[in-house]
């Protein structure tokens, strides 16, 4: 209803790239948190929502941000890890078709693989905008570490030999990159942003390079797509999976990029038996994840019957960010995909 100006919603952002680059370990790193021991085989299996709060972006860039140049309007990020592994092509087609700006993660030692390929694909086909995080930068042979610093500040501090070999690998990704039919450069050698690709170098074990990963994140959304994240009040959310978790049964994450949810707030889910009708309990906070009772009601039933959508029975979970969060008026059942799992609000 009311559109309120100057109010930007979170952007969007799409961790991916080929097995074992780095992904999760990005995102551990910037959540400081430790999902990636915790994975079977440290394999990613699922899509995975974080939302980053923009004083922890403002924490982490402190370094590069002293003079407060850099004005962040957004209200955080919301970062979608993807598994590289490649039978998950489903999931990363997925986590990219619903991103604003993707991260593709490159290991600096291994240049391009498969899944880096298939990602590029995806991102040119969905004409969605990345950047390249060049992962790893701390197995260079030689390197020192400087936990957390910026990566021209620490590049500045390493030996001849080094800089010699990073050069070398990095041009050698460069070109890769264009046989791919892409402009690359290193990102503080970005002079258009809008038709050459920038590359961060990154650690995610020491922490190097990623408060410029961020910041270049948080400059391109807010620079590129200031219009598209402009916050509407017109709920907009997609079902990223569902799952089975113990003590709560059928739940399904979903992630709401547009409108606001408030107390009291009706939501209507399709189920096998029927709709499912729930209330909003409390004002949605960031971050929070809410259960909902099961119920169904006899309008909401009608309603899904007239839209012929695929039903589903759960319990659900929503995840719920900042003020993202919405009102949902009615499900519009945009798109049916072939995997009845993955439906579209
Ligand atoms: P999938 O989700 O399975 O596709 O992998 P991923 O891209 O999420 O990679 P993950 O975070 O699981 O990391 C794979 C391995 O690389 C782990 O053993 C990490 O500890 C290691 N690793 C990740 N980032 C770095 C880095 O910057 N430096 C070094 N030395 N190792 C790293
Ligand atoms: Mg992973
Ligand atoms: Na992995």
């Amino acid at each position: 209803k009311n559109a309120l100006a100057n109010e930007l919603r979170s952007p969007i952002i799409c961790v991916l790239g080929h097995v074992d680059t780095g992904k999760t370990k990005i995102l551990d790193h910037i959540r400081k948190s430790n999902v990636q021991t915790g994975e079977a085989g440290g394999i990613t299996q699922q899509i995975g929502a974080t939302f980053v709060p923009i004083q922890t972006v403002k924490d982490r860039t402190e370094c590069l941000n002293q003079k407060g140049k850099l004005e962040l309007n957004v209200p955080g990020l919301l970062i979608i890890d993807t598994p590289g592994h490649e039978s998950f092509s489903n999931l990363r087609s997925r986590g990219s078709s619903l991103c604003d700006l993707s991260i593709l993660v490159i290991d600096l030692m291994h240049g391009l693989e498969p899944q880096t390929i298939e990602s590029i694909k995806l991102l040119k086909k969905g004409k969605t905008p990345f950047v390249v995080a060049l992962n790893k930068i701390d197995r260079l042979y030689g390197w020192v570490a400087h936990d957390n610093l910026n990566f021209t500040a620490t590049m500045k501090k390493q030996t001849e030999n080094v800089k010699i070999e990073f050069k070398d690998r990095c041009n050698q990704i460069l070109g890769q990159l264009a046989e791919q039919g892409l402009n690359a450069c290193l990102y503080h050698e970005n002079k258009d942003i809008r038709k050459t690709v920038s590359v961060v170098p990154t650690s995610a074990h020491t922490g190097e390079g990623i408060p410029d990963l961020m910041m270049l994140v948080v400059q391109l959304t807010q620079r590129m797509m200031a219009e598209r994240l402009a916050f509407v009040d017109i709920l907009q959310c997609t079902v990223l999976e569902v799952k089975v978790l113990l003590g709560l049964g059928t739940t399904i994450d979903v992630i709401l990029s547009q409108g606001k949810l408030r107390e009291g707030d009706q939501i209507v889910v399709s189920g096998l038996d029927g709709p499912i009708t729930s209330q909003l309990q409390h004002d949605p906070t960031y971050a929070v994840i809410l259960a909902f009772d099961v119920k169904v009601d006899k309008d909401a039933q009608d309603m899904c019957k007239e839209m012929g959508v695929t039903l589903f029975t759960a319990d659900i979970i929503y995840h719920l960010f900042d003020n993202f969060t919405a009102h949902l008026a009615a499900i519009k059942a945009k798109k049916k995909e072939e995997n009845a799992h993955l439906a579209w609000f």
